[in-house]
């Protein structure tokens, strides 16, 4: 266990599963309190045992992203219980059901949007003002490739997505001279609970990997070391910058 974490406080949401989790287990084993939060207490109660487990510091909060209230009340238990709050991973988020636009009905668009989007909205709204009153804080919000590109069948995941980074460059600018700041990070195919589905299609999963010029899935673990630095210190010059972690994808 390092300590260059030690004496701060993070918050990851969707930090029951894949991408969340392990930028929990992450930022606890550099010695980082973590606020560990997911709708899905189950799996949030896991994390908080695995981090626990290899002497960690680490609590559970509920919360439904897309809920002001639920976010608000998340934040302020991050506060009550570690006294500040230094890092926040805005990394809940969900795939959607395949549509055309046409198709795509405005439920499911609610849906992706409120969970994906408006809640990174929501939790820098509520974050903010705990880093502003210590004068500073990281906050790394996660996108996707398709926050570059466009899917056919996927409108409303790629506009969530496009949107976080556009979110993160303004925030950026609005508390840079605050010594506040944030970036997101942009996570290819993953091993996660968002892709265990294609354990059961091994041909669709060969597809997909036959378009990474790396030839693999990245892992979960390998999104949170890019949490991790851009949290950290060796990135204290770093704003508005979108990390691609993807075996290079994007540039294909
Ligand atoms: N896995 C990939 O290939 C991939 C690629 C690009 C981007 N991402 C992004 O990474 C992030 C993490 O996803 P993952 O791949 O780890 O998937 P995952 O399904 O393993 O984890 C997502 C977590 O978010 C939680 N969640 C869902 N709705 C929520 C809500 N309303 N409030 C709070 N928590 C909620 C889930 O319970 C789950 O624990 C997402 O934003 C996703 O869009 C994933």
């Amino acid at each position: 266990m390092s300590t260059r974490f030690e004496g701060k406080t993070a918050v990851v949401t969707g930090a029951g599963s894949g991408i969340g989790r392990y930028s929990a287990l992450a930022l606890a084993q550099e010695g980082a309190s973590v606020m560990v939060s997911d709708i899905d207490t189950q799996g949030g109660q896991e994390t908080v045992r695995m981090i626990q487990e290899s002497n960690g510091e680490a609590h559970f909060s509920p919360c439904d992203v897309s809920q002001s209230d639920q976010v608000e009340n998340l934040i302020q238990a991050t506060v009550d219980r570690y006294g500040r709050l230094d890092c926040a991973i805005n990394n809940a988020g969900v795939s959607m059901r395949p549509s055309s636009t046409v198709e795509l009905d405005e439920a499911e668009w609610d849906r992706v949007i409120g969970i994906n989007l408006k809640s990174v909205y929501l939790c820098m709204k509520y974050e903010l003002p705990h880093m502003q009153a210590r004068g500073g804080g990281a906050i790394v919000n996660v996108s996707s490739l398709a926050g570059f590109r466009g899917k056919a069948g996927t409108l409303a995941y790629t506009a969530s997505k496009h949107g976080v980074i556009g979110m993160t460059k303004t925030a950026a600018l609005e508390y840079a001279s605050e010594g506040i700041r944030i970036n997101a990070i942009s996570p290819g195919l993953t091993e996660s609970g968002m892709t265990t589905g294609l354990d059961q299609r091994p041909e669709l999963a060969d597809d997909l990997i036959a378009l990474i010029p790396m030839g693999r899935m990245g892992l979960s673990q390998n999104i949170a070391d890019g949490v991790v630095w851009l949290c950290g210190d060796t990135a204290s010059f770093v704003t508005g910058h979108v990390l691609v972690i993807d075996g290079g994808q994007t540039i294909a």
